[in-house]
């Protein structure tokens, strides 16, 4: 017989969908205390983490980004924010290796990403979530995450999860980390179901959860309270907040002023593919420009 017996059944996976609630509640809260001293991330707040340099972004004859410049600090909540079609998914998508920039640089502590592939960017530490939810629907919630720290770490955690049983311990690890993602962002209690199955909110929440699991020195969150309401909203506000108290630098990507006024230590504002503001939330709420653009866009956009 070998070290261990085989599991014939999935594993923790299973194992975990079999617990009671309660047995599930004190496990969660065991494997907390146990993964949370691991995770030491260095924050100086202040120090440039990503700065974009003169990005211009073109499609055909329609610039979506003109010579867009920010920096991103350590440890802050950065809000970049404007009406629709500002530019905000745009600058995202030229940070995170989608589009190349048609000119400009994004440079990552010091070093430009210009090139560097969408598996690059996950190992020099970006993560984002997207405007429109992907996720893998077919897998469990849990697997999503277990998959996310996969992409950073490189070896195959979910291969061995389902086949290799000479890295139980490893596989153990995964799980319990990416149980406790599920734990922090507040779905665990639906870990064993398909992410297709999640109500939209828990789906919203998992993504994050899955961008987490890389380890990411920045989260890249496009509009992640996209359809809540004002009581989700709230809730989700926190959830970031205990984000970046946990020591990672997010940016923020919303339209909704109001919004983003409560949870950010820095606005920039984009219109028509421009920056027109940058600054502390109640210099960006009594700016003349930025209140010309939200005045000329939809009502559900003004604070
Ligand atoms: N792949 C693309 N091809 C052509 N045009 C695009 C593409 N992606 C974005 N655009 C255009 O670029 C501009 C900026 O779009 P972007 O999606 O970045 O705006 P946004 O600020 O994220 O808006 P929203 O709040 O609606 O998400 C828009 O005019 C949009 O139509
Ligand atoms: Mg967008």
């Amino acid at each position: 017989m070998s070290e261990r017996e085989p599991e014939a059944d999935g594993g923790i996976v299973a194992e975990l969908a079999r617990m009671s609630e309660q047995e599930r509640a004190e496990h969660f809260a065991e494997v907390a205390e146990v993964v949370a001293p691991e995770r030491e991330i260095a924050v100086e707040v202040g120090q440039t983490l990503l700065e974009v340099r003169d990005v211009t972004v073109r499609f055909g004859g329609l610039v979506a980004l003109d010579s867009v410049s920010f920096t991103i600090r350590r440890g802050e909540i950065l809000g970049l924010i404007g009406p629709n079609g500002a530019g905000k998914t745009t600058c995202f998508n030229a940070m995170t290796g989608v589009y190349r920039p048609t000119s400009g640089q994004v440079l990552m502590e010091d070093r430009p990403l210009a090139r560097a592939s969408r598996h690059k960017i996950t190992q020099v530490g970006i993560a984002r979530t997207f405007q429109n939810i992907r996720l893998f629907a077919e897998m469990t919630a849990l697997e999503n995450v277990v998959v996310g720290a996969d992409a950073r770490h490189r070896t195959s955690v979910l291969g061995s999860l389902l086949r290799l049983p000479r890295h139980q311990r490893e596989e153990r690890e995964a799980v319990e980390r990416a149980m406790a993602l599920l734990e922090f962002v507040g779905i665990a209690d639906r870990a064993a179901d398909k992410a297709k199955n999640l109500p939209y909110g828990y789906q919203r929440r998992l993504e994050i959860a899955r961008a987490l699991a890389t380890e990411p020195k920045l989260l890249c969150l496009d509009e992640p309270a996209a359809g809540f309401n004002p009581a989700e909203k709230e809730e989700l506000m926190g959830l970031i907040r205990r984000i970046r108290a946990d020591g990672y630098t997010v940016l923020l990507i919303e339209h909704d002023m109001r919004l983003v006024m409560g949870v950010t230590d820095r606005i920039v504002v984009l219109e028509f593919g421009r920056k027109i503001a940058e600054g502390l939330p109640a210099e960006i709420r009594e700016d003349p420009a930025v209140i010309a653009a939200y005045l000329g866009a939809d009502d559900d956009d003004v604070a």
